[in-house]
């Protein structure tokens, strides 16, 4: 594909919520040139102050920058802001969260407009952009060309990790690791509850509950291990059957404290559905393949899509 402006490193931003303009201060930082847009045109102001061009349309954000960035609020924003653009030429990165079915569509939306294109899914918060080594980075997927081509000017902002040329695989690794970053809230919201009101300083055991979850996470990789020889049962030190008995205990304590188990019940039931088929002697890894075969009962728990 052929472009048609200046091989400067031009970025275009479209979105200046609390991820995007980190992104620009980021890009800002390092002296590349920025155009920027933005639905409410009053938070480019500081942008401008530091030499950000400000567009009046996104129209004109999109001419302007050969890699053209989107950090909108979702993928119908997406929609709104570049439906009337012309993307020919250029090469599209959507930061936006999105699912991976969502990005694919995008993928296919973008290469009949004549772009190539690059889905982000970004595993820091605003702080940690343009932080060297803050721990933050950007996973991205899609087109390969088109990555290797902006991947100085993304790796400005955060480490850039490319995840393959399916467009959906950065959205997919984003959302699994989201999803499991929810357990962990979820499971420390317990936790809190549980202690909250008792003779138990909330400071000490923030600290207590944040080590051992980081010396519980050194096990996450084991079960990958298990689940990709098939072998549940090598090296197990936590059996299931005693699982699922600590479980109850936990179950009883949240009652005995006055708890809603609303929280740790789906996970308990679900071990305790792997032990009665007979799989006492496995650790968590069983879990997985319960969840890849949802009963035939189940319905959809996704709210329907606000327009
Ligand atoms: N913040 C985080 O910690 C974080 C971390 C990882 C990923 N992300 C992702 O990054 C993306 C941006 O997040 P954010 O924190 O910057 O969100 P935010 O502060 O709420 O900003 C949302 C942005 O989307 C724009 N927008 C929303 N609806 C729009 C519409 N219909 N048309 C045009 N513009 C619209 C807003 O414009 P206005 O200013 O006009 O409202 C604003 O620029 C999201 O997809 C989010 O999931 C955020």
């Amino acid at each position: 594909m052929t472009h048609d402006i200046s091989d400067e490193p031009q970025v275009s931003l479209l979105g200046l919520g609390d991820m995007g303009t980190a992104f620009a201060h980021a890009w800002l930082t390092a002296g590349y040139p920025l155009t920027v847009w933005n639905r409410t045109p009053a938070r480019a102001e500081p942008l401008a102050a530091r030499g950000a061009v400000v567009a009046a349309t996104a129209s004109e954000a999109v001419a302007a920058g050969r890699l053209v960035v989107t950090c909108l609020l979702d993928d119908a924003s997406v929609d709104q802001v570049l439906g009337d653009t012309v993307l020919a030429g250029r090469d599209l990165c959507d930061l936006t969260t999105s699912t991976p079915g969502q990005a694919r569509a995008r993928a296919e939306w973008a290469r009949e407009r004549g772009a190539r294109f690059v889905s982000g899914g970004v595993m820091a918060v605003p702080p940690m952009i343009g932080v060297p080594d803050s721990g933050g980075h950007v996973l991205y997927s899609g087109s390969r060309e088109a990555f290797d081509e902006h991947v100085d000017t993304l790796s400005v902002a955060a480490e850039a990790v490319f995840t393959g040329e399916d467009p959906g695989l950065a959205d997919l690794n984003d959302m699994a690791l989201l999803s499991a970053m929810n357990g962990m809230f979820a499971g420390a919201a317990h936790a809190y509850a549980l202690v909250r009101h008792e003779d138990v300083s909330l400071e000490d055991f923030g600290e207590r509950l944040a080590g051992w979850l980081v010396a519980m996470a050194s096990t996450v990789p084991g079960t990958a291990r298990q689940l990709e020889s098939g072998d549940y049962t090598t090296g197990v030190v936590s059996n299931l059957s005693m699982q699922v008995r600590a479980n109850r205990a936990l179950l009883r304590t949240a009652e005995e404290q006055g708890v809603s188990t609303e929280l740790l019940a789906p996970y308990t039931h679900l071990l305790e559905r792997r032990l009665a088929q007979g799989h006492g002697d496995e650790d968590g890894a069983g879990v997985v393949d319960l969840l890849r075969a949802p009963r035939r009962d189940q319905t959809s728990t996704v709210p329907p899509q606000r327009q």
